[in-house]
């Protein structure tokens, strides 16, 4: 009924006050989409049009607070101003180097019409590929209890989304349902309208704010959820305050998401200034062995990180090109199940079977650097208070890239306040405080950081360049022990939603798809080529070559690809893309003449046909084209492979196939 009564609020001050400030109303550069802003008794409602059709309906603005009374009714236009802007920036590393940031601007002071005199500023953003708008006020020491936000979508949808509030992080495969069947999302959440639309859900420039869920409270009408404080507390704000960017990525075909830049334009520009020490690169690591059972985290027999099993990692990465060697495991801590050793994990203090200063200087002789890692099983203020430390530690050993780890498979995230522990969300203010100071801390010894079971990515890569990569999605892990492993659809969705958010450390590569002997449950689903495509399809500066060094070593053929294939781009386009089916992408090396392509398709067969025009014009290149063979399927002959150089100009196409769960990988060497 409320929202009939805005719509009807729309239709008669739009006609009776059109030259007035309610609604207030801005478009897109390309004066495509309109978003309206009206206030009135009611509150504050903002809705956005797509060449004159709704897409959202009128959907309420505000807040509500512990003491304060809310900040939801009786809400009038203040006063409205414009603007525009066209710039162009640079990234120092990413899938492109240059970002046009083009938008119309529209801030609206929205007030209180009577009682509090209280205001916030809503700042809407319009590109030519979707919206954002946050909130900009002061309401002193405040807890927001509640934010109000809503998005309401007009037309049946059909949704990509992964639950929230069930799990504490991301770890999911993804649900494709009507939209009405949402229960509650984490963002990104996609979807594709009836008439054709395609549509992304979530939020940019998440800094000291709760993570936001999207909880659908009837039809297609979905609500802010805020990650609440242990206490309840939504956000606790002490004076003036700027909610992250809520945002509606809107274009018209489904490849129009991968290449949209909305997410980054919305964050603050790099703060760190000189970041030419952030060093983008492939990488190896003590890793799989872990996941499939062979080693382990902890001591004993099968210890993993020893010093000489690091030397072997060492020499495989200076033999074949690889710029880190991860290790994971080779601190104290680990012992028992270490999920639950939140309180337990010691950043400083190697195993004795880890010589550490050795081994740096073998990786030093080797031109390799030792990737660090901090798990912290969850216990963040044990992590917190041996931080500093932590990170003089790697500095002192050359490492400039560490992975961290906040599995809290025991419970949530540990904060201890006054001897007592209180439990977090991965995605709640109180770890958003956290990430940052990570940050902070890492960039002053120039340490880059890769998280796993991150708060969600936001596109804070801008702000602070040393936030290099992280999880928050299903990655090959799942395939070694996952119940079920991820399945061959999964790298066609990521692309269109988790993907969205910015880079993913995947750790794609797996060679050996079967390993029937060490998880004979388990095993990777898909073609070995498409292990190959992921490495451009899933883009991260930082790529693991995942698999152990003896798998590579058997297939010479196929691991030329990953040895070829950069992790830095001056330019990326999508070529393809259907969500769930198949994605396709053409990306340039930054500082080099080569293109790069990767395709991947879900359970089903298909044919890629491509237009070669992405190439440089009047230039020939050699493909060299890595496809599935004839015969082969992820299921019953996932190893069969062809691989066949053609040479090519823009002027060309291509057409090839690929197999069920398969892919396609292609260098274009420039001659
Ligand atoms: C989960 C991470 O995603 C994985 O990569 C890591 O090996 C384990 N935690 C241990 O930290
Ligand atoms: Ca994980």
């Amino acid at each position: 009924m409320h929202r009939k009564f805005s719509a009807l609020l729309i239709l008669v001050l739009g006609v009776a006050f059109a030259a007035s400030a309610n609604p207030a109303s801005v478009s897109s550069p390309d004066g495509k989409l309109t978003v309206l802003l009206e206030a009135g008794p009611e509150g504050a409602f903002y809705s956005i049009e797509r060449d004159g059709q709704p897409v959202i309906a009128p959907s309420r603005l505000g807040f509500e607070f512990r003491t304060q009374a809310p900040f939801a009714d009786d809400l009038e236009i203040k006063s409205v101003t414009a603007s525009s802007s066209d710039e162009t920036w640079e990234q120092p590393w990413g899938e492109r180097q240059f970002i046009r940031n083009h938008y119309n601007e529209m801030r609206a002071t929205v007030a209180e019409a009577a009682g509090h005199g209280r205001s916030v500023t809503v700042v809407f953003r319009l590109y030519d590929d979707g919206v954002g708008f946050r909130y900009e006020g002061d309401f002193g020491k405040a807890e927001i209890m509640d934010e109000l936000t809503e998005i309401s979508v007009t037309e049946a949808a059909t949704a990509w989304w992964i639950p929230s509030r069930e799990f504490n992080r991301y770890e999911y495969i993804y649900n494709e349902t009507p939209l009405s069947e949402v229960t509650i999302a984490h963002t990104p959440m996609t979807f594709r309208i009836q008439s054709g639309l395609h549509v992304s859900l979530h939020e940019a420039a998440l800094v000291d704010y709760s993570g936001m869920s999207l909880l659908r409270t009837e039809g297609q009408t979905f609500k802010a959820d805020l990650s609440p404080w242990a206490d309840g507390a939504k956000v606790k704000l002490s004076g003036a305050f700027k909610t992250p960017w809520r945002t509606l990525q809107i274009t018209e075909a489904a490849t129009g998401l991968l290449d949209s830049n909305l997410i980054l334009n919305l964050n603050e520009p790099n703060k760190l200034g000189d970041v030419s020490w952030v060093e983008p690169g492939k990488y190896v690591g003590i890793w799989w062995g872990m996941h499939l059972a062979i080693n382990t985290w902890g001591s004993g027999p099968k210890h993993g990180a020893t010093t000489e099993e690091t030397m072997k990692y060492l020499d495989f990465a200076s033999k074949y090109g690889f710029k880190g060697v991860l290790v994971e495991g080779w601190n104290i801590g680990w012992d028992g199940d270490w999920f639950n050793n939140w309180n337990l994990m010691n950043f400083t203090e190697a195993y004795p079977d880890f010589d550490f200063p050795k081994l740096a200087a073998y990786a030093k002789e080797r031109g390799v650097r030792i990737i660090g890692h901090h798990e912290t099983s969850g216990g963040v203020t044990n992590y917190e208070n041996q931080l500093e430390e932590a990170f003089d530690l790697y500095e002192e050993m050359g490492v400039r890239q560490v992975k961290t780890g906040y599995v809290a498979d025991a419970g949530e995230i540990a904060r201890e306040e006054g001897g007592k522990v209180f439990y977090e969300w991965h995605d709640g203010q109180w770890m958003s405080r956290h990430h940052e100071k990570v940050l902070i801390e890492a960039a002053k010894r120039k340490i880059s950081i890769n998280s796993h079971e991150p708060i969600k990515d936001t596109g804070l890569r801008r702000t602070y360049p040393n936030w290099i990569s992280r999880e928050g999605a299903r990655g090959q892990e799942f395939n070694a022990w996952g119940t079920p492993p991820n399945p061959p659809s999964h790298t066609a969705i990521i692309p269109f939603t988790r993907m969205l958010a910015g880079p993913m450390d995947f750790t794609p590569g797996i060679f050996d798809l079967l390993y029937e002997k060490e998880q004979p449950d388990n095993r990777v689903q898909t073609t070995l080529t498409k292990q190959l495509a992921l490495y451009v399809v899933l883009y991260s500066p930082i790529q693991m070559a995942a698999d152990l060094p003896k798998n590579y070593e058997a297939r010479m053929d196929a691991f030329q690809f990953i040895r070829d294939v950069p992790t830095d781009w001056s330019e990326s386009k999508a070529l393809t893309g259907d969500i769930g089916k198949h994605a396709t992408f053409a990306r340039k090396e930054r500082g080099g003449d080569d293109w790069f392509l990767g395709s991947v398709t879900n359970e089903d067969a298909r044919t890629l046909e491509v237009s070669l025009d992405f190439l440089d014009a009047g230039r020939a290149y050699e493909a060299q084209i890595y496809r599935d063979g004839d015969d082969a399927d992820w299921d019953t002959n996932p190893y069969a492979m062809v691989i066949e150089k053609k040479r090519v100009t823009a002027a060309g196409s291509l057409k090839l196939p690929m197999a069920a769960g398969g892919g396609i990988a292609i260098r274009f060497k420039a001659l």
